[in-house]
């Protein structure tokens, strides 16, 4: 392997740490161009790098959730913040995107432990980092088991959409984890990645990802998933989500609902890989799920370049819901789960 190979497969072992304290963080903009890290010292900083999809992925967005909040005291202390501007700090950070669960959750969980002063602040930040490798690999082995058994006969191609890989999820993955843990097993045979417009997710950061591990893949427009899927040209769809409404209803990556429609039709399963942490009891159903609307110009451009007439007007969604009777199973660390029985 040569050193930019083994730098890579390095970072995606550490996509986002507490340096010093500060975060560092692979800035995942400039992939596969690039592996540029991010050093954020302010709040300023860190919801930019959050807005802007630096830092992206609803695991790695709870985890710079929790190191945030240890941000925001650190800076609290160096500028003389009193408790309000440190509150409405914090509320920055977990507000900074919408639809994704875990933003919110982990920076609540780890603002609840400021009365114990900063060291408990990280603590309990670096906590929630440890607790979500975990998780990821554990969710991922059982989602393998699922499938195999499920599917049985022979190595699988799986369909996926977006980046659940290491990069979203702090060094391993969710569906994309099971596809590591797919492969790890002999069990996989190839995997089909959706481009992932208006950002490129899939081609730009799950490419790179599967490319630095050596699995046999090939990426395809969004546009040709449903058609490819009624070719038979896959076992089954396994997507991560940013959200999982109480009744099974998902938010993820737009795009992902005509993948659920596809796999119906087609007769084979639609997973969906989470953390328990994503399966929020407080959001009733899909319809309360709040869906982030992002700027016109990611449509109207690709990677910065123009592609429509200049003032065309855009409708950028960044996700949709998928209805719960669409999904096979929803499988996490803990259980799997069948909302669509
Ligand atoms: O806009 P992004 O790149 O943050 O969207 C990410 C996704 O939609 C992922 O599928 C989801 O967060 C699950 S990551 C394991």
């Amino acid at each position: 392997m040569g050193s930019n190979a083994s730098q890579a497969t390095d970072a995606l072992n550490e996509v986002i740490a507490w340096r010093d304290g500060h975060i560092v963080a692979i800035d995942q903009t400039l992939l596969p161009r690039e592996l540029h890290l991010l050093h954020i010292t302010t709040v300023d900083e860190l919801v930019d790098a959050i807005v802007r999809l630096a830092v992206r992925g609803a695991p790695l967005l709870g985890a710079a959730g929790a190191l945030g909040v240890a941000l925001a005291v650190g800076q609290a202390g160096r500028e003389g913040w009193d408790a309000e501007r440190l509150d409405s700090e914090v509320k920055r950070i977990a507000d900074a995107r919408p639809t994704a669960v875990n933003l919110r959750r982990e920076a609540d969980a780890v603002a609840a432990v400021i009365p114990d002063g900063a060291p408990a602040v990280e603590a309990a930040a670096r906590a929630i980092l440890d607790t979500t490798v975990d998780v990821s690999i554990r969710l991922s082995e059982r989602g393998a088991e699922y499938l195999t058994s499920e599917r049985g006969g022979g190595p699988l191609t799986v369909h996926t959409h977006c980046n659940t890989g290491a990069l979203a999820c702090l060094g391993w993955g969710s569906a994309l984890g099971i596809v590591r843990a797919l492969h790890n097993r002999g069990a996989l045979a190839s995997v089909i990645v959706d481009e992932t417009r208006p950002l490129l997710q899939g081609s730009r950061l799950t490419c790179w990802e599967l490319d630095q591990l050596g699995i046999e893949h090939q990426l395809i427009c969004d546009g040709a998933a449903p058609f490819l899927i009624s070719r038979g040209m896959t076992d089954a769809v396994v997507v991560g989500a940013d959200r999982v409404a109480a009744n099974g209803d998902v938010a993820n990556k737009i795009g992902t609902y005509s993948l659920a429609l596809a796999a119906r039709r087609a007769g084979i399963p639609f997973v969906v890989a989470v953390p328990e942490s994503t399966i929020d009891a407080a959001t009733p159903g899909g319809d309360q799920i709040p869906v982030e609307q992002r700027d016109s110009a990611e449509v109207t451009h690709v990677l910065g370049v123009p592609a429509a007439p200049p003032g065309t007007r855009a409708l950028n969604y960044a996700f949709d819901i998928t209805p719960a009777d669409l999904v096979t199973a929803i499988v996490t660390e803990d259980r799997i789960i069948h909302p669509g029985t």
